[in-house]
């Protein structure tokens, strides 16, 4: 009896994790990476890299850096939708492209196709967690950087972020291509 009494509290907490686990978070995931990439990553990665920096526009080059703190907030929400982005990418059960898309540069050789990604993301998916995980310190140190307006802070974490991307690409969309010398 008295074992019983003592293996109460350990009842008692297995039940109400049992209860958490059917009451815990429930993700739909019917946007896909690529949607992620596309609508997400990609638009708020460009906006922090062309923020600093000569920027060529139609008009000629530009030489920009972020000056008034409307200037600062506006790298602010796009460094938050990297940071969060990070986590997005982590979510189980997420596919690589909507039924019936293809991923840019598809037909180029050693770029892998949806499925091949899919198939590598599944078989490694500790490395692709922690590619995210790498992902979301640097663009934590962008945010950073914005928090306290350095300029050479936002420059350093925005190559470190260049090398992030490409770090995830490599492994994961286009394990076999050549790389360039
Ligand atoms: C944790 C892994 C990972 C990280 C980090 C990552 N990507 Fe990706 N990205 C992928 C994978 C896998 C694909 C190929 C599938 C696809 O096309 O969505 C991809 C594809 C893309 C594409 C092509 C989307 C299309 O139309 O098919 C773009 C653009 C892109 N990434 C931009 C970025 C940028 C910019 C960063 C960094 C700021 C980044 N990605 C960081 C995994 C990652």
């Amino acid at each position: 009896m008295q074992r019983i009494l003592r293996s109460l509290p350990v009842l008692l907490l297995a039940g109400l994790a049992a209860c958490q686990g059917e009451s815990g978070p429930r993700f739909a995931t019917s946007a896909s990476l690529q949607d992620l990439m596309v609508s997400i990553v990609d638009p708020a990665a460009d906006a922090l890299w062309e923020s600093v920096g000569s920027v060529s526009t139609a008009a000629g080059v530009e030489e920009r850096v972020p000056r008034t703190d409307d200037d600062w907030q506006a790298l602010r929400r796009q460094a938050i939708m990297l940071v969060e982005s990070a986590n997005l990418l982590q979510i189980r059960g997420r596919p690589v492209v909507v039924a019936g898309g293809q991923v840019e540069d598809a037909h180029v050789p050693g770029v892998l196709p949806a499925a091949g990604i899919a198939q590598a993301i599944a078989a490694q998916r500790q490395v692709f967690d922690g590619e995210a995980q790498r992902f979301r310190e640097v663009a934590d140190k962008a945010l950073r950087a914005i928090d306290a307006k350095s300029v050479p802070g936002l420059l350093n974490a925005g190559g470190q972020l260049q090398e992030a991307c490409e770090s995830c690409h490599r492994k994961f969309w286009y394990p076999n291509a050549r790389q360039p010398g």
